[in-house]
């Protein structure tokens, strides 16, 4: 069967100080909806599972948060990781678990803090990927680029496969990581390439497999631990031992890249709305409320402007927020810390923050 994996890991930084350390962007509800990310994702998932498929994989200290907001996880469903080990760990430790529960298990692994629009496209395209996938193969879903980002994964289109019940598929001939930005340009113009959307649909004994084969270290970690998984009091035992000497290392890097190499990876090209909010400037791009013309996250009769164009407040303190005649600029107000920067320098928060006492 399908089962959905939301891996829910992050430092809190680029969005300081609306998230924190201890509660990363997942928790914060951006789409002004009533839900959080992690809780949009949730209700996103449920119609291609069912609630006792779902699981969660996060830090221990975002346990708890995880578990209050989504009431209906059940607890063998959330795996909490001692420390943060990126996301092969974190994925991987799902597909060990899940490989033991279930031979035949289809994993489908979504961000937990992504923003996507459009629920029709989304599930129609995991659904050819769930069909791809039991092909053996690594599959992923494609976003057509708008800009030359440098904080994704690239995807060049490769021919397609002609998979009944998937007719989009298509083999993935080259997976880029992160590429700089004068290569990002390129794939850019190049035109066929797309962005990886960080969703990845695979039988979790497939992956288990390309882990041992181009990252068998990690891979024999994860097998020991899901050996003991069901036993709670073993599981804590060998967890402690063993997960701080796993390699830290991205998915993309450690199974993406290398099986894309060897033709084992495939794409469905989707047309739904994502974004993955990765800084004010961005999050600015996606607000709906506009006050004069200043994005505002929050209560609106917090804001008061007067010839202010393309800048992001947020307000949070219980104080007005007041702006006038500045233009692109990023304020952000909460009760313990204030940010001021502009729009531009958006990206660059994560670095400030590395300034504060307590890291944020
Ligand atoms: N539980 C847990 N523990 N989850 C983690 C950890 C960890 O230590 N590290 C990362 N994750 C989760 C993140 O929460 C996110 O859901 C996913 O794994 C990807 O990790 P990111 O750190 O957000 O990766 P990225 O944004 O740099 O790049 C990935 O996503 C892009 C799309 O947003 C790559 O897959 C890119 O190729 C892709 O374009
Ligand atoms: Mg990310």
């Amino acid at each position: 069967g399908f089962w959905a994996v939301v891996p829910a890991g992050g430092a809190g930084t680029r969005l300081w100080p609306l998230s924190r350390k201890g509660y990363p962007k997942f928790f914060l509800d951006l789409t002004q909806s009533g839900r959080s990310l992690i809780q949009g994702t949730w209700d996103r998932l449920l119609p291609l599972s069912t609630p006792d498929r779902l699981m969660v994989v996060t830090g221990v200290d975002h346990s708890q948060g995880v578990r209050d907001q989504l009431p209906d996880l059940l607890p063998g469903n959330l795996l909490s990781e001692p420390m943060p080990k990126e996301s092969a760990a974190a994925i991987g430790l799902a597909a060990a678990v899940l490989a033991r529960r279930d031979p035949e298990a289809i994993l489908g692994s979504f961000a937990a803090d992504h923003m996507i629009s459009g629920n029709e496209a989304f599930l129609s395209a995991v659904t050819e990927a769930a069909v791809t996938a039991k092909k053996n193969l690594l599959v992923t879903i494609g976003i057509a680029p708008s800009h030359p980002a440098t904080g994704f994964g690239y995807i060049r289109l490769g021919d397609r496969l002609n998979i009944e019940g998937a007719p989009n598929a298509c083999r993935v001939s080259q997976f880029k990581e992160k590429p700089d930005s004068r290569t990002a340009s390129a794939y850019l113009s190049s035109g066929s390439y797309r962005w990886n959307a960080g969703m990845f649909v695979v039988r979790a004994k497939f992956l288990m497999e390309l882990l041992h084969q181009n990252c068998p270290e990690l891979a024999e970690g994860l097998d020991k631990i899901a050996e003991v998984w069901e036993n709670e009091s073993e599981r804590t035992r060998v967890i402690t031992d063993i997960w701080p000497t796993l390699p830290k290392i991205a998915i993309d890097h450690a199974v993406a890249e290398p099986a894309a190499a060897e033709g084992k990876v495939a794409v469905i090209p989707a047309t739904f709305g994502w974004d993955d909010v990765g800084d004010f400037s961005s999050l600015a791009d996606i607000l709906p409320t506009e006050i004069g013309h200043a994005r505002v996250l929050g209560d609106q009769a917090m804001v008061i402007t007067d010839q202010v164009a393309g800048g992001i407040i947020v307000p949070g303190s219980g104080r007005l927020v007041a702006c006038l005649g500045v233009d692109d600029l990023v304020i952000v107000d909460t009760p313990d810390a204030l940010l001021v920067t502009t729009r531009a320098r958006a990206q660059e928060v994560k670095k400030i923050v590395g300034k504060c006492k307590d890291g944020g």
